[in-house]
């Protein structure tokens, strides 16, 4: 039975990307920070066959020692076959910091991420690794959300209240950056592990789930969210807008169970090119190596 760690297990996609994969006779570690909340999540899901071999494992991405533990404490499996990236947050107003002081967006969407990954890399032959990222790391984007912008890793991990703009605006370019690093991860990864001429062939894929209003994604919990978000979700999806986490967990399975390419960018099932920026191997080159000094740990070095 191969092994899935699937981040962010407990809602939304990675709650259907964990019962897809479980369907299909993988074993899922549902890796989340908060081990009653996934229970429920679990008890609540008619959809998901209890009696199919999951684990819940705590793992917070805002916290590198919770980091570590969770792959520390993963003794008891031999190996994992995959590795989906799936958590993530999006807010509004003052910024919010991880345990170890990075912004929140940034330090649970990609740094979290990239510290979990190589350190699994590490430990395991992983086969398949999946980014969910987003169509907003494209600055090219059509919507109204503020746009992704590389900076310096000191500004992506620290950044400045700036006076000029809103904080709105500022924790959504958090969010869209960190969707970008994600991308730009994923086109390193796989650079350096073809470098590395392994006889395990690890594939690394980053991919655009589509808008899924009906998430928790970016919860602000004010009255009246809820109705408002089902009544933006009928309208979208009438004009073909919207897509919801049961048909967009299928193509981030897809990534595990089916293709057998690397390096690509997916838009739900279709490989696309990605923005012009999440090519610039300057730019990847740069963020990896902020993210080691960050971190403190160096990993798979050229
Ligand atoms: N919804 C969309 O329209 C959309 C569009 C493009 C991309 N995406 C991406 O799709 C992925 C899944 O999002 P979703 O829409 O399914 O949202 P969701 O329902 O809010 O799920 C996000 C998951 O991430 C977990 N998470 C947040 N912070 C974490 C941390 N510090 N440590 C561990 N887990 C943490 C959440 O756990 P808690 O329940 O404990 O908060 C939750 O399980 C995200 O990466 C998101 O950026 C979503």
């Amino acid at each position: 039975m191969k092994t899935v760690i699937v981040t962010g297990a407990n809602s939304g996609l990675g709650l259907w990307t964990t019962k897809n994969l479980l369907d299909l006779g993988y074993r899922v570690i549902m890796a989340c920070r908060d081990i009653e909340k996934t229970q429920k999540a679990i008890d609540e899901f008619p959809e998901f066959d209890k009696s199919k071999t999951f684990t819940i494992k705590k793992l917070d991405l805002a916290d590198f020692e919770s980091i570590r533990d969770f792959v520390d404490n993963l003794s008891d499996i031999e190996n994992i076959y995959a590795l989906d990236c799936n958590a993530g947050i999006s807010y509004e107003g003052p910024f919010r910091y991880t345990k170890n002081g990075i912004e929140e967006t940034f330090g649970t969407n990609y740094l979290g991420h990239f510290l979990l990954t190589n350190l699994l890399l590490k430990k395991y032959n992983l086969e398949r690794i999946v980014m969910v990222s987003s169509e907003l790391h494209n600055h090219k984007n059509k919507s109204p959300f503020a746009k992704a912008v590389f900076k310096p890793i000191n500004e992506l991990a620290y950044p400045k209240v700036d006076k000029n703009s809103t904080l709105q605006k500022q924790a959504q370019s958090f969010y869209a950056n960190s969707k970008l690093c994600l991308v730009l991860f994923a086109y390193e990864l796989d650079r350096r592990l073809k470098a590395k001429a392994s006889s395990i062939k690890t594939l690394v894929n980053a991919i655009n789930p589509g808008l899924m209003l009906t998430t928790n994604l970016g919860r602000t919990y004010k009255s009246g969210e809820n109705f408002y978000r089902k009544f933006l979700d009928v309208i979208f999806k009438i004009i073909g807008l919207a897509d919801n986490p049961k048909t967009s967990a299928k193509s981030v399975v897809r990534l595990i169970h089916t293709i057998k390419t690397s390096g690509q960018y997916f838009d739900k099932n279709k490989a696309i090119p990605s923005s012009t920026d999440s090519y610039d191997e300057q730019k990847a080159r740069a963020l990896w190596e902020g993210s080691e000094a960050v971190i403190g740990l160096k990993f798979l070095t050229l």
